[in-house]
């Protein structure tokens, strides 16, 4: 019998322009779109961006419902918007924005556990990391090399996956 440690490794910045300049524009990517939010039962707006291998930024925002479990994070809503759009471009990094007008929004908001599989399918899907940015609306920013960081374990059942 042995313990077992598994440590987690991320970067802080204190500002934005702490970051590479790439990273910069992805953000205010998500702050830009984290504006638009439909988010009138929570009042907290979330934006993430996705950079694409080839360049492109893929969008969204949290989409709430009157029915709550019928609305969608942020996070998702841009993972499958560039699952739909770009289905064979891989991705590289996934910039997450929190704000609210009536909460203090201070420390960095980390995806939700359902937001943290669905980047991981994308992950699994290809070869290369996906990079996670978490700004909040006041705080330092957080930078992870991989969404396994924030996902450790995860399932990952190769015989579910028919071959190509
Ligand atoms: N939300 C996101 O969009 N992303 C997260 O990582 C956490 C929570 C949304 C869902 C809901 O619209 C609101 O924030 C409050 O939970």
């Amino acid at each position: 019998m042995r313990s077992v440690k598994k440590e987690i490794e991320f970067t802080e910045y204190d500002t934005l322009q702490d970051l590479i300049n790439s990273d910069q524009l992805l953000l205010n990517a998500a702050i830009e779109i984290a504006h638009t939010a439909y988010a009138p039962y929570s009042n907290f707006k979330v934006g993430a961006a996705i950079l694409l291998a080839n360049g492109e930024v893929v969008i969204g925002n949290n989409q709430e419902n009157i029915a709550y479990p019928s609305g969608l994070c942020a996070e998702r809503v841009a993972i499958f918007h560039a699952g739909a759009t770009h289905p064979n471009e891989s991705i590289s990094t996934i910039a997450i924005y929190a704000e609210s007008d009536v909460m203090p929004v201070d420390t960095a908001i980390s995806p939700c556990g359902a937001c943290r599989q669905a980047i991981m399918e994308y992950r699994q899907k290809q070869t290369t990391p996906i990079r996670v940015i978490l700004k909040p609306q006041q705080g330092k920013i957080w930078v992870f090399e991989c969404i396994s960081d924030l996902l450790p374990y995860a399932f990952d059942l190769k015989g579910l996956k028919k071959p190509n």
